[in-house]
């Protein structure tokens, strides 16, 4: 090809490439994406990054960050100081920060790790555990129905030179767990018992900043019993990707390796941890009014009759409105079909830093609406008797109720008065 036609050639590619993602109404599109996620109960996943967070985002630095990214190991150095831990690294997902942390504890198979049947690591992580680290998972009931305690690990840890079992290399939590928050005194008394067995702690604290703003312990305290935590900025402090894993340097340092092989090495990286950074700083203060919201929504269902499956302990209510009548199914497609709709999946209802309060009142009110509706055309709301409206399950405030964290020789205002 002549000069001449190799630059046809080139434009040509060229304008076959061109894309614009932008559509005319985009703007006004998002005006209603941000009124619906403060409308949408499904997950403090779906929240949307402001503009305030884009502006400080866009002033990081522009590393490498499969390298170094200067503003990325400023957020990490932050995180590895509020967690008391050595080191800490960026990783674009919880998934990938739990499972490169899981894998890089887990060296020598055959091993086991241990966790609750309810946990992220063992039901949503796309069977991660058998895929990338040929780990078998015990996954324990809590026999309280709450939380994992040292008996339940006790009686499902595997120590033995029986060659029919896969060793307890790893006993991971998760806090909180649907909401909950595990008793710290339970999860000391677990990484003890772990440690002195020579097996390894691992936190998924996706969100485990909710456990903080709930208790007002800092996060080191929270931290302190693990060797590795798996913290996320995009579930309740609202940022739109990233997750931090933190542990020792030398397990960092091999967590690092691991991320590359996953596919976890990014680039410039330092927008995203602006935006992390942006929401730990702006948003960790907003989740005590959250959990406010949930606890709001509890109390109204209750109220009104439903059966509280799980109490808002942090952000989330889990509920079941069969006693009033209504089926969750009903519940969603009148939820969706109201002149400003609220989105709804299931039993779980979740409240994140861009809830409004008034989707709060509108959700109860309808719920009040359908259960009027119900008993108008017959029906006899049942007794609840089970959850936690009856008194057959522990709640979070029957066995963990913490006085405020105080620094040492901080004095607490109910002692200084005695
Ligand atoms: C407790 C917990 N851990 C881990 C994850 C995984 O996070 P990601 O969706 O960023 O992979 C989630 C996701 O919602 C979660 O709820």
């Amino acid at each position: 090809m002549i000069a001449h036609d190799l630059d046809q050639a080139r434009a040509k590619l060229a304008e076959n490439m061109k894309i614009d993602i932008l559509n005319l109404t985009q703007e006004d599109e998002n005006v209603k994406a941000r009124h619906e996620v403060s409308r949408t109960f499904v997950s403090d996943t779906i929240t949307v990054p402001t503009p305030e967070m884009f502006v400080y985002a866009l002033k990081t630095s522009l590393g490498d960050d499969v390298y170094t990214e200067p503003s990325t190991l400023l957020l990490q150095e932050h995180m590895a100081r509020l967690t008391g831990k050595e080191a800490a690294l960026f990783l674009p997902s919880g998934t990938m920060s739990n499972q490169v942390g899981l894998r890089t504890h887990l060296t020598q198979p055959p091993y086991s790790i241990v966790c609750d049947h309810r946990a992220h690591i063992h039901k949503y992580e796309a069977g991660g555990c058998a895929f990338h680290s040929g780990a078998h998972v015990v996954a324990a009931v809590p026999r309280n129905g709450h939380h994992l305690t040292l008996d339940d690990v006790k009686s499902n840890v595997m120590i033995s030179d029986d060659v029919h079992f896969a060793p307890t290399t790893v006993i991971a939590l998760e806090n909180t767990l649907n909401g909950t928050i595990i008793p710290q005194d339970e999860v000391i008394a677990i990484s003890d018992y772990a440690h002195s067995q020579g097996m390894k702690m691992h936190l998924d604290g996706a969100r485990i900043w909710h456990v903080a703003a709930e208790t007002a312990t800092p996060l080191a305290e929270l931290c302190a019993p693990f060797d590795s935590v798996s913290l996320c900025f995009s579930k309740g402090l609202g940022a739109p990707v990233g997750s931090c894993l933190v542990g020792t340097k030398a397990f960092i340092t091999q967590a690092k390796r691991f991320r590359k092989l996953f596919g976890g090495g990014m680039r410039q990286t330092g927008v995203l941890a602006g935006a992390a950074a942006y929401a730990v700083t702006n948003n960790f203060p907003l989740l005590p009014k959250v959990h406010a919201l949930a606890k709001e929504l509890e109390v109204g269902l209750r109220e009104l009759g439903c059966e509280i499956l799980s109490e808002a302990e942090t952000c989330m209510v889990f509920f079941d409105p069969a006693p009033i009548g209504v089926e969750y199914d009903e519940l969603i497609l009148r939820a969706a079909a109201l002149p400003d709709p609220i989105k709804l999946f299931g039993s779980r209802l979740v409240c994140h830093i861009q809830t409004s309060p008034a989707a709060v009142q509108d959700l109860l009110e309808l719920v009040r609406t359908i259960a009027d509706e119900k008993k108008a055309a017959g029906f006899v709301p049942k007794p609840v008797t089970n959850g936690t409206n009856g008194t057959t399950r522990p709640t979070y405030r029957d066995i963990y109720v913490r006085k405020p964290h105080l620094a040492k020789g901080e004095e607490s205002t109910e002692a200084s008065k005695a």
